[in-house]
């Protein structure tokens, strides 16, 4: 079963911005400016949206509006649509089971929510039969960094401060120990890079900050 974030949306927003040092935004941002470069007003759709950052990062990039924001959890998207000052339009929906015909929209993303679903591969699978034939997805996940040296320091960071940071600041514990858990677990690199060409599309990977954060850019095939 998919993990219930409406526990934690009051706090995610302060608490993702605090254990990234700010730069979940701009990788948000990055996320973004690929996926509509080089195109006018592109019809865009945030999956696993949550509290919309995302979405704001492809308004900022010229998106047109509205966004259509996606996500299981009401209280996420209750915060997404209050704190826009863009136009969205917010769905409680399944990503596994996207409510859109083929081929509706231009560009898709999806920030941070791809290792929360229950079936990847069907999720992935539906990202891209609702993308329009040439156009663009880009999936921004956490991952471990490939680098042996940098593993110790990550490992602290990652299994003693943040479960450290949930407790205190959103009074969970349990879904920030959750976090770097399923960080180790997800697929990663070429595996990642292998399901999402099995999806129709041609793949570029990303790592960004050490590899901390990975970006795959994929290109729906025509
Ligand atoms: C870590 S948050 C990421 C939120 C946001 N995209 C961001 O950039 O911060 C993961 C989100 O994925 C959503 N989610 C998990 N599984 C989902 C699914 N199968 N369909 C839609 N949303 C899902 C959760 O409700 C949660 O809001």
């Amino acid at each position: 079963m998919a993990y219930d974030f409406d526990k934690i949306a009051d706090n995610y927003d302060s608490l993702n911005h605090l254990m990234t040092f700010g730069m979940d935004r701009l990788w948000r941002r990055r996320g973004a400016k690929w996926l509509t470069r080089g195109q006018w007003r592109p019809k865009c759709l945030d999956v696993a949206a949550g509290t919309g950052d995302l979405a704001f990062e492809m308004y900022r990039s010229g998106a047109d509006e509205p966004i259509v924001c996606v996500d299981l959890s009401k209280k996420m998207l209750e915060i997404a649509s209050n704190k826009m000052a863009l136009e969205t339009e917010c769905i409680i929906a399944d990503a596994e089971s996207l409510p859109f015909d083929n081929g509706s929209f231009d560009c898709v993303g999806c920030a941070f929510g791809i290792r929360n679903f229950v079936h990847l591969e069907k999720g992935l699978t539906e990202m891209v039969r609702v993308l329009k034939p040439g156009g663009r997805m880009a999936i921004l996940e956490l991952s471990t960094p490939d680098n042996p040296m940098l593993r110790p320091f990550y490992n602290l960071y990652t299994r003693c401060i943040i479960p450290l940071l949930g407790e205190k600041i959103a009074k969970n514990r349990e879904a920030y120990t959750y976090l770097p858990e399923s960080i180790e677990r997800f697929p990663k690199g070429k595996q990642m890079r292998k399901m999402l060409e099995k999806t129709g599309c041609k793949v570029r990977q990303r790592k960004i900050f050490f590899g901390v954060c990975r970006m795959y850019k994929c290109t729906k095939k025509q």
